[in-house]
């Protein structure tokens, strides 16, 4: 039994890792910002995270052992029409919260994103320099060095994923289904690359990780890379929705604001050997996406809000 504090319990991380985690294995108290959660089985607060005092009022009332950041300002058009909240939330943020669990003597894992990389060639490592392409990019790899800078033992993971949000559209996985399930044509990114990890998996792997103190930066990302459209592709055949709804397409006809890189693959041999297991496999996870969505769990988890 581990005491969890998991920040961004209302997004799409901090929900499904809360209740992976949650029940009778783990006492897990969430932290939501402007969307209140009802009827989940751990314990849920409202906070805003940025308010001088309230992480370390947190820290005193609910005595956590490891804390799991995922709050963040993760749209990324939303960074760049607003890039002062992006970095008090992003960069600054993340830095202080790493300052209070060293001070309390608490494990920390921070949420952190592929997207810090340029893209130009792929299959990063850790080693890799960063080259963030935009507000959102640039501010999560301050908030990575804000937390490695002034606690060396937290756990920094960059990873991406997807699954089931209360929002309804918090996934790129999420677009898909609605859009196919709508009968609506779109469009899927054949130049962009990235490695999507089952949220659940992702949920998996970082309790595994935490409970094995890693520390430092690690890749946490899927197990196989693709792009946009074949990932698109594969839901609709999972779903057995008309493969003909989705067309080949360029980002750079997307009219999307901010700059996306077009290969985000990972290389994450280091935390394959650190687990000493490989990651979970795409089409496992994707399964388990498609058990979710058979069962009614889009309906439910918008339900909890
Ligand atoms: N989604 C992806 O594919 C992806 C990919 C790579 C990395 N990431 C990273 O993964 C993490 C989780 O992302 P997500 O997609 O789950 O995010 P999300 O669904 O957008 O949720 C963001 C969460 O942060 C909370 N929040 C924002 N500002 C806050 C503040 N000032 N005080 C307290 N809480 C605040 C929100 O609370 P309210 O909604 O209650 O206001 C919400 O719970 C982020 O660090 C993100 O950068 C995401």
């Amino acid at each position: 039994m581990t005491r969890f504090l998991v920040t961004g319990v209302s997004g799409l991380l901090g929900l499904n890792f809360a209740m992976a985690v949650g029940g009778k294995k783990n006492q897990v108290t969430g932290v939501a910002n402007t969307t209140p959660l009802t009827w989940v089985d751990f314990k849920c607060l409202q906070a805003e995270l940025t308010e001088p005092e309230t992480i370390e009022k947190l820290i005193e009332d609910e005595k956590p052992e490891i804390i799991v950041h995922c709050a963040a300002i993760a749209n990324m058009e939303a960074c760049e029409a607003n890039p002062k909240l992006a970095t008090e939330v992003n960069a600054i943020l993340p830095g202080r919260i790493a300052a209070a669990a060293r001070k309390h003597d608490i494990q920390m894992i921070q949420i952190s994103t592929d997207a810090v990389f340029d893209g130009s060639k792929g299959n990063y490592t850790e080693n890799d320099t960063p080259n963030p392409l935009s507000v959102y990019a640039r501010t999560k790899w301050e908030g990575e060095n804000a937390v490695l800078e002034v606690f060396p033992q937290a756990l920094v993971t960059r990873v991406n994923f997807y699954g089931w949000s209360v929002a309804g559209n918090r996934s790129l996985a999420e677009f898909f289904v609605n859009a196919f399930s709508a009968g609506k044509n779109v469009k899927g990114f054949t130049d962009v690359f990235f490695c999507p990890m089952m949220v659940l998996d992702l949920a998996e792997m970082l309790e595994e990780a935490g409970h094995k103190n890693l520390q430092g930066l690690y890749h946490l990302v899927g197990a196989q890379p693709m792009s946009k459209y074949d990932f698109g592709l594969a839901i609709a055949r999972k779903f057995g929705f008309d493969e003909r709804l989705i067309a080949p397409a360029s980002v750079a006809d997307g009219g999307l604001t901010a700059a996306r890189s077009p290969n985000l693959s990972l290389d994450t041999g280091k935390i394959v050997k650190a687990l000493g297991h490989e990651l979970p496999d795409f089409e496992r996870g994707l399964d388990k996406f498609h058990a979710q969505y058979r069962h009614g769990f889009p309906e439910y988890i918008r339900s909890l809000a």
